[in-house]
């Protein structure tokens, strides 16, 4: 977090100084003194007790955790289970049994999924406000629609799951010996088609259930963000807690991260029982291949459908063993690179540029943060 005395010259930085600076400066206790006392001051939050960097980081979590909800959300009612733990929705048996392709058990996956994310965002919100600091809500930005397929409530949505390009270089980055991102390396697709185009993870309305390979495949689809969806949690929270001050903010996303952890491994095991399937969306001509990952390119044993953990690879340095790790793992622009990545996939096509502007702004408030000692 940038202090008083460095300048407030950027647009990013004077809104932060508005977020955070001028919610402190409202506290009796602080008061003039935060424009001349420097660090001490201005790093904190209204009565002391939160780090404005730590703050800054809960609050762009926070704002990931909704949008997690959001998407969560939309896939609980036409795929999951709905009850009183996870509302909304009527179910859409089609689609539910093509997602069960994966697993027998996917649609408690997916409700279990979705009410852990909500929780997660009850739960930082609740933390921020229990310690006088700005909490986060995007309803405002709930504009996207919702699917028309039965099953689905007609609601405004934060994201959009109907025309997604769904990053799948996890499959072969965890299982990598040799090769980590936060070492420059990239990584193959598994599904090089889902990459590119548009593709719908959940029906747009019933004419795509009328098919039993397009939903499939739409199904398949699903299960594949799934899995890069909680990737993105999981080395988020890892990324983040290394520029966090408070041992209680640590705690936080240690605990929370490791969910996220969980889930990335449940869903990573149940994408490997995709069975080779092509299709061609019969209205937008975009076409996804699922190949047999257990044969080339992909393939050996490295590459097996069942290496649901990941493979060591190298750390930190490679003077050092390997060593099975979360990856990436680097802290500079965590929070930017996962929006970043989130916008890339489509998942807000359609949002306004007031969107993306908060967002980024919350966004570029967490990279400033820094632990403080
Ligand atoms: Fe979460
Ligand atoms: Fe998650």
């Amino acid at each position: 977090m940038k202090k008083i005395g460095s300048g407030i010259k950027s647009g990013s930085d004077r809104r932060s100084f508005l977020k955070t600076g001028m919610a402190a400066a409202g506290a009796a206790t602080v008061g003039v003194g935060l424009l001349t006392s420097g660090k001490s001051a201005y790093a904190e939050e209204k009565g002391g007790r939160l780090d404005a960097g730590d703050a800054a980081i809960l609050r762009f979590l926070a704002a990931a955790e909704i949008l997690e909800t959001d998407l969560w959300q939309q896939y609980n009612e036409l795929g999951g289970i709905q009850d009183k733990e996870v509302p909304g929705g009527s179910g859409n048996p089609a689609y539910t049994k093509a997602i069960q392709a994966l697993d027998a058990d996917m649609d408690q996956y997916i409700h279990d999924n979705t009410e852990d994310e909500l929780t997660h965002e009850q739960f930082i919100n609740a933390y921020l406000a229990s310690k006088g600091a700005d909490t986060v809500n995007l309803d405002h930005f709930r504009v996207l629609e919702s699917s028309d397929a039965s099953g689905a409530q007609d609601i405004g949505r934060l994201t959009n799951l109907m025309q997604l390009s769904v990053d799948t270089t996890w499959y072969t980055r965890y299982r990598s010996r040799t090769k980590n991102p936060d070492f420059g390396d990239t990584f193959p697709h598994a599904i090089p088609t889902l990459a590119v185009h548009e593709h719908k993870a959940i029906p747009a309305s019933n004419a795509d259930l009328n098919d039993s390979n397009h939903l499939q495949a739409i199904a398949y689809t699903a299960g594949f963000h799934f899995a890069s969806i909680e990737q993105g949690g999981t080395s988020l929270y890892a990324s983040l807690a290394q520029r966090v001050t408070s041992v209680e903010v640590l705690r936080i996303l240690l605990s929370i991260g490791g969910t996220e952890i969980m889930h990335f491994q449940t869903w990573q095991d149940k994408a490997g029982n995709v069975k080779p399937l092509t299709d061609v969306d019969p209205v937008t001509k975009v076409k996804v291949v699922f190949p047999d990952l257990n044969a080339s390119p992909l393939g050996g044993e490295d590459f097996q459908t069942n290496l649901i953990m990941p493979e060591p690879t190298i750390f930190l340095s490679k003077d050092f063993p390997v060593c099975s790790i979360i990856r990436p793992t680097a802290t500079k622009g965590a929070a930017m690179g996962a929006l970043q990545s989130l916008t890339a996939s489509g998942l807000f096509k359609g949002q306004s540029k007031a969107f993306f502007l908060h967002l980024t702004d919350l966004a570029e408030d967490a990279d400033e943060a820094s632990r403080e000692f």
